[in-house]
């Protein structure tokens, strides 16, 4: 029998996503009768705009004719829609449209880039963590062995309350970087200075930041960078992943992007720099034949003048319910953060709840269903995350029922 991948058997038993959807699947089943609210994984809600839909049907009727038909498109993605991302996102940035490569989903891209890096690389990831960055370079072998909620191989950068959730250099020098601003789980946000630290030392030390920008559109403040290529020196050290899933309701439709400008390079065995744009070219035309061509329209439009109000006014929906989240916690006397800058709520637990327990109690006493902060990572402990992305009635209906649960409900014997 051929031999398994053993890092396999390091991981978790199943992904964050998978075991909520196993205990909401349980709970449904025990109590059939109640209706549950799903402010858990992050996804979207909203219908798709307008201007993307009418895209879509112009795109598939042109299927249809002999002249409009297309069959692969081109590798990297089609020259408008590269083209498009350029003008609308990246104007004066140094970014050119060669630069752009279109996928169908920036958690793949995130999950595989780490392909095109050495087994013996160093990766360090902000904690708490989108687990797909850890579970990839573990499924590849980086993750040494299982330690706590952790592993020995990841170089793991806290962010909590203590330190205002900004990560702070590591002692140990990784050869990447993951960074993710709007952060996803705690929906805080890097300001500029806050951000090129990490830029000065990745050029200092040679190290490659691969920057998850998934949730950028959601940015409110000005302090804050919407593209790590804002910040000087960052087009030598930085790759960013986008993606229109939450920006524009792609979560079901796939469409998404990666920026890798020539002059991020890594080093071959002979020392040589090498551009990783090309590694990634060759390893997406090997295992990926590209985003179908009438999604690609569809993603196309989100940049037009009328795809950006829609947008806009989705995203400002999202915040809406993400504020009001807030301030449901905030009402039963809980410090809760992110959600100004971000869909994603991050709600600190009174002392000694642990998150998975919160979660099961929060789903027997009032349906509702969060992520448990343990999920993302040893520092996410005694965290819950909420997000805005429900429909907003929901979102009303599951604020009614935390304040009308009330404290001793929610959190017995705990505040
Ligand atoms: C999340 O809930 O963290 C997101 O849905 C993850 C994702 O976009 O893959």
């Amino acid at each position: 029998m051929p031999l398994i991948n053993p890092h396999y058997g390091l991981l978790p038993g199943s992904y964050l996503f998978s075991e909520i959807a196993r205990r909401i699947g349980a709970f449904s089943e025990a109590h059939p009768e109640k209706k549950i609210l799903r402010l858990g994984i992050g996804d979207v809600t909203s219908p798709l705009p307008d201007s993307v839909v009418q895209a879509l049907r112009r795109a598939v009727e042109e299927q249809s004719g002999a002249d409009g038909f297309r069959g692969y498109g081109p590798e990297q993605g089609y020259a408008f829609l590269r083209e498009a991302i350029v003008r609308d996102c990246f104007p004066d940035l140094g970014i050119r449209p060669e630069d752009i490569f279109v996928s169908d989903g920036a958690k793949c891209d995130l999950g595989n880039f780490q392909e095109l890096f050495d087994i013996s690389c160093k990766v360090a990831v902000t904690d708490p963590v989108y687990p797909v960055y850890v579970d990839s370079n573990v499924m590849a072998g980086r993750g040494g062995n299982r330690r706590g909620d952790g592993f020995s191989g990841i170089i793991y950068l806290p962010c909590h309350a203590g330190n205002n959730f900004v990560p702070t250099l590591p002692k140990t020098r990784p050869d990447l970087i993951y960074l993710c601003y709007p952060n996803n789980p705690t929906g805080t946000v890097l300001n500029r200075k806050e951000l090129q630290v990490w830029v000065d030392y990745a050029r200092a030390e040679d190290c490659i930041i691969l920057y998850d920008a998934a949730y950028e559109a959601y940015i409110t403040s000005p302090e804050a960078p919407r593209s790590i290529y804002e910040l000087p020196g960052a087009t030598e050290v930085a790759v960013e992943f986008r993606s229109y899933s939450k920006l524009a309701g792609f979560t079901g439709l796939r469409c998404a992007y990666v920026v890798l400008p020539q002059s991020v390079r890594g080093q071959g065995a002979d020392g040589e720099k090498i551009p990783l744009a090309g590694l990634w070219l060759r390893r997406q035309t090997t295992k990926y034949n590209g985003c179908p061509y009438i999604v690609q329209r569809a993603a196309e439009a989100v940049h037009s003048p009328a795809g950006k109000a829609e947008t806009s006014a989705l995203v400002r929906g999202y915040l809406d319910n993400a504020r009001k989240i807030r301030a449901a916690f905030e009402a039963l006397g809980l410090t809760v953060y992110g959600g100004e800058n971000a869909p994603y709520v991050w709600v600190k637990l009174p002392e000694g709840l642990d998150s998975w327990n919160f979660f099961d109690l929060l789903l027997d006493r009032a349906q509702i269903v969060g992520t448990p902060g343990a999920g993302f990572g040893p520092s996410g402990e005694g965290y819950f995350r909420l997000t805005g992305f429900g429909r907003p009635e929901a979102t009303e209906e599951a604020c009614r029922r935390l304040l009308g649960a009330g404290r001793q409900t929610l959190f017995p014997g705990r505040i």
